[in-house]
């Protein structure tokens, strides 16, 4: 008879213990969040509802900021209707200043024998024909406008070209401090018989 071994087998080792997995629920709600933002792309700018619904936001957008510029205008951002342009001995006979050109002005110290001697008005910088701003040609003595060429003499009145009437002048006067003032709230035109009004030119 055969020998019977009694072998009894080793007890198995204790497993390891391991942490615990940590939970995959974040990973997965930052998956589901890419893939529900490139779901939203997807659609806002890869099919036709997404472009309308787009270019119909923007329009609403655009027709917002305008109503809001129309209820609140250039107010701040325009120039000052009213403006000093300094003592008027610094202004000398049959000179333009062009310094003010920017505000709309041209300073001009000019013999006036109708009004018995040199005066100093303020000219608008706006061509009489169809409004673009001459340029002042110091050789020539003449305001030159770069549109269609019509030619002012150093008085603002029209000799060449197709401006049909002078330039305009602006209210002038002096300040408290001793200033020229400018007024671009009230303008004088010569072919009215306005240049000898008293608020439209000083005397030198
Ligand atoms: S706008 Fe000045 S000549 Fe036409």
């Amino acid at each position: 008879m055969a020998e019977t071994t009694n072998v009894t087998e080793a007890p198995a080792p204790p497993a390891a213990k391991t942490a615990p997995a940590k939970p995959a629920a974040p990973a997965k709600a930052t998956a589901k969040g890419g893939k529900d933002r490139r779901g939203f792309l997807y659609v806002m700018f890869c099919t036709w509802f997404g472009i309308a619904w787009t270019a119909f936001t923007a329009t609403m957008i655009g027709m917002t900021l305008g109503t809001i510029r129309f209820l609140y205008p250039n107010v701040l951002s325009e120039p000052p209707s009213k403006f000093k342009v300094g003592p008027p001995d610094q202004y000398e006979p049959e000179k333009v200043v062009e310094r003010f050109k920017p505000q709309g002005a041209w300073i001009v110290r000019h013999k006036d024998d109708d009004l018995g001697g040199d005066i100093i008005y303020a000219l608008s910088t706006t061509c009489t024909h169809l409004g673009c701003t001459p340029n002042w040609w110091d050789k020539e003595q003449k305001f030159k406008c770069p549109c269609h060429g019509s030619g002012f003499k150093i008085t603002g009145v029209n000799f060449e070209g197709p401006a049909p009437r002078p330039l305009e002048r602006w209210a002038i006067g002096i300040a408290d401090d001793g200033q020229i003032i400018v007024d671009k709230s009230k303008k004088f035109q010569k072919e009215l018989g306005q240049w000898s009004d008293p608020e439209s030119f000083i005397k030198a």
